[in-house]
């Protein structure tokens, strides 16, 4: 084990910054502002996290913790359950933690994934104490390698006081090579970034730290979580077959190219499900510029379909981990990750003219999108990136099924009980009925649309009622206001809005599905 601890760490003093989980994690105070790397499951610091709540357990402490974005192996729940986590941000997929911040016990701050670290360097989130970092490899000038996402990791190594390495010696040693870090400059005087292109490259393969700062580093062997996808179903297949055809009718039309332009897609089922359709689809020479890269991206890229994938972290299932994470070197032409304030940055995202298709929870007859509370209150992930490629891209595609909880509830509905993508950042909305193309359409025109096309055919008499009875008071966007959140009162009190549907007059003729 040293033999690899000796190869992959070439810091000349790093035998007289070694020291266990435990007492590294006793570097960090109550009251501390901690930023940990780990971005969608993938690459977070290990160990120290998990002595910390062992610590916590035994002699009580709280933390605001930063990260890049989710954590794996149930550590943001056992951070939680063991009371540790006092503030967190940007971002979480955690089921205790959630429940935590629905409880009020956690301060969540849900935050565009590109903003936090540039709060972070302006001061604005007050200073960083200590920074955990697992990396693949340390360079003999303190520069360390990450391993399987960059994330927010950079900043916090460099802003922080103190920083902890976490060396991985499980990790792949062909990462080693596989980042580009770069960081903006300070304003007034920053400079244009220079990625003019998803293959660009223009930093470090290691973030550069003062190796003054590395106050321990702690020997790992842990493995990242495997990414929790569901392979395509009906209507995931659906939705993605409504977005390729879709992508062909922009080809012929000679608004796109075969090509296509940079993707972005989303976390989750349905986002990996519209990414694997296109294999189908007669397009050549893709390209991502996207923050996660998920089992979709090495298929098209073992298809041939795919020439190059930017990133910010590889979030893979089992099946598809083995195969990529054994042969890394094959993709290592083909795949950069970088920090996430690059693969996120609003300037990059609208210069490339990124596609960029996110999920919603639910969306409304004018298409304001509700990505993060469901009925209006309760949070479920965060924002995410979506809000950084929804308002930056060419194309702003937002899918999710038509309903959801076995019907009871209509994602499409008259008012979304929280906005976090407005009218204004919405081109294309799909569901497994069809896909409402909204660009150059008034609000009255895109509610006619979204419900023809995208409501589920149960829900889209109740919809079209509510439409026609706003519409008879007049405005821009015609809206009965004691009405308008109603279906999720009604959600509330009985757990699905059919009873709405049900209490609709008269029910129109249930139109064919749309494309
Ligand atoms: N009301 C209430 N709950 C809803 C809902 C609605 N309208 N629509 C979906 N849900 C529930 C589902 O029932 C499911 O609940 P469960 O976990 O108890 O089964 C949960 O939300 C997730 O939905 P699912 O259909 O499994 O979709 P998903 O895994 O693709 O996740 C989001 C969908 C919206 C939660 C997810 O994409 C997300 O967090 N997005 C915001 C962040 C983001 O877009 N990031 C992109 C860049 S990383």
């Amino acid at each position: 084990m040293n033999e690899v601890a000796q190869q992959r760490c070439q810091l000349p003093d790093w035998r007289e910054r070694l020291m266990s989980a435990d007492e590294a994690a006793a570097l960090i105070e109550d009251g501390m502002v901690v930023g940990m790397s780990g971005f969608t499951r993938a690459g977070e610091a290990k160990d120290v996290p998990l002595a910390l709540a062992r610590r916590a357990e035994r002699d009580p402490l709280q933390i605001t913790l930063m990260t890049g974005a989710s954590l794996g192996n149930d550590i943001d729940g056992i951070l939680s359950d063991a009371h540790v986590l006092a503030r967190r941000m940007p971002f979480q997929v955690d089921r205790h933690l959630r429940a935590a911040i629905n409880r009020g016990e956690v301060m969540f701050i849900d935050q565009h994934l590109s903003e936090t670290v540039e709060l972070l360097r302006n001061k604005q989130l007050g200073k960083l104490d200590v920074a955990v970092i697992e990396a693949a490899a340390i360079t003999a000038e303190g520069g360390i390698v990450p391993t399987a996402s960059v994330g927010n990791s950079t900043s916090f190594a460099i802003l922080a006081d103190k920083v902890i390495v976490e060396l991985n010696l499980a990790s792949p040693e062909a990462l080693i090579g596989l980042h580009d870090i770069y960081v903006p400059g300070m304003r007034p005087d920053r400079q244009p970034i220079p990625v003019t292109a998803p293959d660009s490259r223009i930093g470090t393969p290691y973030i550069p730290v003062d190796p003054d700062k590395i106050a321990a580093i702690v020997l790992t062997h842990g493995h990242d979580s495997p990414s929790t996808v569901t392979p395509p179903n009906e209507a995931t297949r659906d939705i993605a077959r409504h977005l390729i055809g879709f992508f062909e009718h922009e080809v012929e039309q000679g608004r796109l190219t075969s090509s296509l332009l940079p993707l972005q897609a989303g976390i989750g089922s349905m986002a990996n499900a519209v990414m694997h359709g296109l294999m189908e689809g007669p397009f050549e020479n893709l390209t991502m510029y996207s923050e996660v890269l998920q089992d979709s991206t090495f298929d098209l890229l073992d298809s041939g379909k795919m020439i190059f994938a930017s990133g910010s972290s590889i979030t893979l299932s089992s099946s598809c981990g083995q195969r990529v994470w054994n042969h890394l070197e094959r993709y290592r032409d083909r795949v950069v990750l970088r920090p996430q304030e690059l693969s996120n940055q609003p300037g990059i995202v609208r210069r490339l003219g990124v596609i960029a298709i996110n999920t919603a929870l639910e969306f409304d007859i004018y298409g304001n999108v509700n990505s993060t509370h469901v009925n209006g209150t309760h949070m479920m992930n965060g924002i995410g990136g979506s809000g950084d490629f929804a308002r930056n891209g060419q194309l702003s595609v937002f899918i999710t099924t038509a309903t959801a909880k076995a019907g009871d509830l209509s994602s499409v509905v008259p008012f979304v009980s929280h906005v976090d993508h407005s009218e204004h950042d919405v081109d294309i909305l799909v569901t497994e009925h069809g896909l409402a193309d909204l660009r150059g359409l008034a609000p009255r025109e895109r509610a006619r649309r979204i419900i023809d096309c995208c409501a589920d055919p149960y829900y889209r008499p109740a919809l079209a009622a509510y439409f026609e009875a706003a519409s008879e008071r007049g405005g821009h966007t015609p809206h009965c206001l004691e009405q308008a959140l109603s279906w999720h009162i009604t959600a509330r009190r009985d757990g699905s809005m059919r009873s709405v549907v049900e209490a609709t007059p008269t029910p129109a003729p249930v139109a064919d599905d749309h494309v």
